[in-house]
């Protein structure tokens, strides 16, 4: 039987751009799957694809059991969408903006109006609640467009890149209440530049680039297949790197990475503190001066280089993965942002 959220070769283009190039997915329901893949790879496109926001051009998706493209309005019914502040307007204060979110799914006014002030209160925005929204902090924003997806708790919920751009302990916090949410039996569809949130939340994960699921499993099986942990070294003088090469190649599971202009190597080990241990005392035979030396678990970019052979571009780019779906809302179908803002500035007269 086929998961709460279920796609089958979905293939989208945009002129000579395939943003989806055959993408597979199969959620078990009240699981966590976490899209992973740098900036451009299609995440936005599935989500935008699974949420009825955009036909694709040939595939098929069904989710909460029902066909994505036969009935996307029922579809629409049973999901949550939260990303890239679509649910958020900025003319109208927190308080407001839940309230309408309420309206626009028939509830009825004192009842949203509660369910308001329980998610203000939840997501710590209580004392903000009755400032326009366009006077949040980004951390805020992104508190309050989540809580938009939850007025009505959906039994499928899909959040496109919830904590890029956050501080940590936004991004922690965050983290607290989806856990919350999924424990609640909710199946989620996160999206993510961060493996470590990935890792954090995600029950499977699936790797994607240029439109393509490149990897899945859990984030266990992705890191050992990534190598697990690496010794990463800086060396004093730029003269150095070539002979600290050679060192770490005795010690490496893989390929070293070298990155000249901080005169930073990488290698995948196993081997833990003692391996480190023998690792500086071998450098410190052959005259190598090192600035820095330490062991570390993969990171994002360590998964792209060993699945890919290439680094993710934009896996460190903190700030600009959130608004990257804006401006390009051409030719789309069913009620998007802008219709439902529309919408609910009609349910706010
Ligand atoms: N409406 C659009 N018009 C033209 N190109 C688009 C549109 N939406 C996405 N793309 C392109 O499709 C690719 C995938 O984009 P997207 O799904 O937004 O990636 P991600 O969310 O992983 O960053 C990118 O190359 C992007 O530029
Ligand atoms: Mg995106």
């Amino acid at each position: 039987m086929p998961g709460a959220i279920y796609a089958e070769g979905l293939v989208k283009a945009f002129g000579d751009v395939r943003a989806l190039d055959g993408v597979d997915l199969d959620v078990p329901q009240g699981t966590v799957l976490g899209l992973l893949g740098p900036n451009g790879a299609g995440k936005t496109t599935t989500v935008r694809v699974l949420t009825t926001l955009l036909r694709p051009d040939s595939g098929r998706a069904v989710v909460a059991g029902i066909d994505v493209l036969k009935h996307p309005n029922e579809v629409r019914r049973a999901i949550g969408l939260s990303g890239q502040f679509a649910a958020v307007d900025e003319y109208l204060t927190g308080r407001e903006n839940l309230q309408m979110v309420g309206q626009l799914y028939q509830m009825r006014a004192k009842a949203a109006k509660a369910r308001a002030a329980e998610l203000l209160d939840r997501f710590n925005l209580a004392d903000a609640a009755d400032r326009p929204a366009k006077t949040y902090s980004g951390g805020m924003r992104r508190r309050l467009d989540l809580a938009a997806a939850l007025v009505v708790s959906p039994p499928v919920m899909f959040m496109d890149e919830p904590t890029t751009g956050l501080d940590p302990r936004n991004r922690q916090q965050l983290w607290g209440i989806i856990q919350e949410l999924v424990a609640g039996g909710t199946t989620l569809l996160l999206t993510t530049q961060y493996l470590e949130e990935a890792d954090h939340l995600a029950d499977d994960i699936c790797v994607v680039d240029h439109g393509k699921v490149i990897a899945r499993g859990t984030s266990d099986q992705l890191k050992a297949r990534t190598g697990g942990e690496r010794v990463e070294v800086v060396v004093h003088e730029r003269d150095h790197i070539a002979t600290a090469r050679e060192v770490l190649a005795g010690f490496g599971k893989g390929g070293t990475t070298v990155e000249e202009h901080t005169r930073k190597l990488t290698v995948p080990v196993s081997g833990g503190a003692k391996l480190l241990a023998e690792v500086i005392r071998e450098l410190d035979g052959r005259g190598i001066e090192i600035d820095d030396i330490g062991l570390r678990r993969p990171t994002l970019d360590d998964v792209f280089i060993s699945l890919t052979g290439h680094a993710a571009e934009g896996a460190a780019d903190d700030g600009n993965g959130a608004g990257d779906g804006d401006g390009r809302s051409g030719g789309e179908t069913g009620a998007g942002a802008g219709g439902r803002r529309a919408a609910r500035k009609e349910a706010a007269k």
